[in-house]
């Protein structure tokens, strides 16, 4: 039984707010999800439609809207004259053309560039190259994108408003972002429900129309004391400053074929070192945790299986909800679902919605094309 609410209050809730259930078992999480204003199961759109389109582009994120995702999902950096933008590496190099337009400084950290200089790159043309199936002349030239205009992306559709859930990044290299993003997200009205938001508001216009996420403690610490009224998340992870692992075998020793295969079999040191997370967690501020996942088909997002289902029972027993990082298959969703996770974050949110029986308004091309792309 969670530890902050009662159980026939939960379900009064629940039958009051029509929320949609993933299945009864998951009845009481789903009542507290919707206490804070946030669907269940979530649909989390990571780097926007990132399986479609260039990560965290306004390709991406038109698209992920228009799909009708819950929410955007960005990882925070600040540019070396203080605006915040969305990247999820620490350098150019992976999503940009950082080495034809700057190449004496191409492995600098994207912090080290201002805006404009930033403004100046295309972080669309190396998804052609790497995805030629999916490739669009469009993509080319696409310009990474500020938290503002993510911010206004989100509001653009009146169909259909996801919220923000949003990461500090590498939070030590840029101290104070935390406080730079509460001032950003006061500016923009986002740091309380829309004004004239129905009794029922879209996700995006609610209490929950934000959800903070980082795998810093400490940033978590200092998230809560610059938002305590929004709901944060600890991103887990079995590794260097999270889960302390059974072994600490690095990969190279391991003899594993692939990062995958080595990850998966990762293992917190023990039940109490998973559990002592989630107190972590929960005293600095998290109304939940997001655990990595291992993939039934490995790949570079597959990592240390952290829903299992007494980890999702220990977490909800203390009162949090479980957010699962990446998941992009019908066989990985079919296995967090039934593990009792409460939302997914996914590249292909497509594909979850079409799972979760909530399809998009038209197909990924329809939208893409309708969007300009
Ligand atoms: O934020 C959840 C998930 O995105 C964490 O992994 O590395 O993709 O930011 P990463
Ligand atoms: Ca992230």
């Amino acid at each position: 039984m969670p530890d902050t609410f009662g159980k026939s209050a939960l379900l009064l809730i629940l039958a009051m707010s029509g929320v949609q259930t993933a299945s009864a078992v998951n009845t009481i999480e789903a009542a507290q999800a919707n206490a804070h204003g946030i669907p269940h199961p979530a649909v989390i759109a990571h780097r926007g439609a990132s399986f479609d389109a260039p990560e965290s582009t306004a390709a991406a994120y038109t698209l992920a809207r228009d799909l009708g995702a819950d929410y955007l999902e960005m990882d925070l950096q600040r540019s070396k004259d203080g605006v915040l933008f969305a990247l999820h590496d620490n350098s150019l190099l992976r999503t940009t053309d950082v080495a034809k337009k700057f190449p004496e400084r191409k492995d600098s950290p994207a912090s080290a560039f201002t805006l404009a200089e930033l403004k100046t790159l295309d972080a669309g043309s190396w998804f052609n190259q790497s995805y030629p199936t999916r490739a669009r002349q469009s993509y080319v030239g696409l310009p990474i994108l500020t938290l503002d205009e993510i911010i206004d992306i989100a509001q653009g559709n009146p169909q259909h408003k996801p919220g923000l859930y949003i990461e500090t990044k590498e939070p030590k290299q840029f101290p104070g972002i935390e406080h730079d993003l509460k001032n950003k997200l006061n500016e923009r009205g986002w740091l309380e429900p829309a004004t004239g938001a129905k009794a029922e508001p879209q996700v995006g216009q609610g209490k929950g129309r934000v959800i903070l996420q980082t795998f810093e403690k400490s940033s978590l610490g200092l998230l809560q004391k610059e938002m305590p009224d929004t709901p944060k998340i600890l991103l887990l992870w079995v590794g260097e400053d999270s889960i302390t692992p059974k072994t600490t075998l690095s990969f190279a020793d391991s003899g594993e074929k692939d990062k995958a295969a080595y990850y998966a079999k990762q293992q917190p040191k023990d039940q109490a070192e998973f559990i002592r997370w989630l107190d972590i967690a929960k005293t600095n501020g998290a109304i939940g945790t997001g655990p990595s996942a291992a993939l039934t088909h490995g790949g570079d997002q597959s990592y240390a299986d952290l829903i299992q289902p007494w980890m999702n029972k220990a977490t909800h027993d203390k009162g949090m909800l479980v957010h699962v990082y990446t998941l992009d298959e019908p066989v990985d969703f079919k296995k967090a679902m039934a593990a009792g996770v409460d939302g997914i974050f996914t590249n292909r949110a497509s594909e979850l919605l079409k799972y979760f029986q909530r399809p998009a308004p038209q197909t990924v091309n329809q939208l893409l094309e309708k969007n300009g792309y």
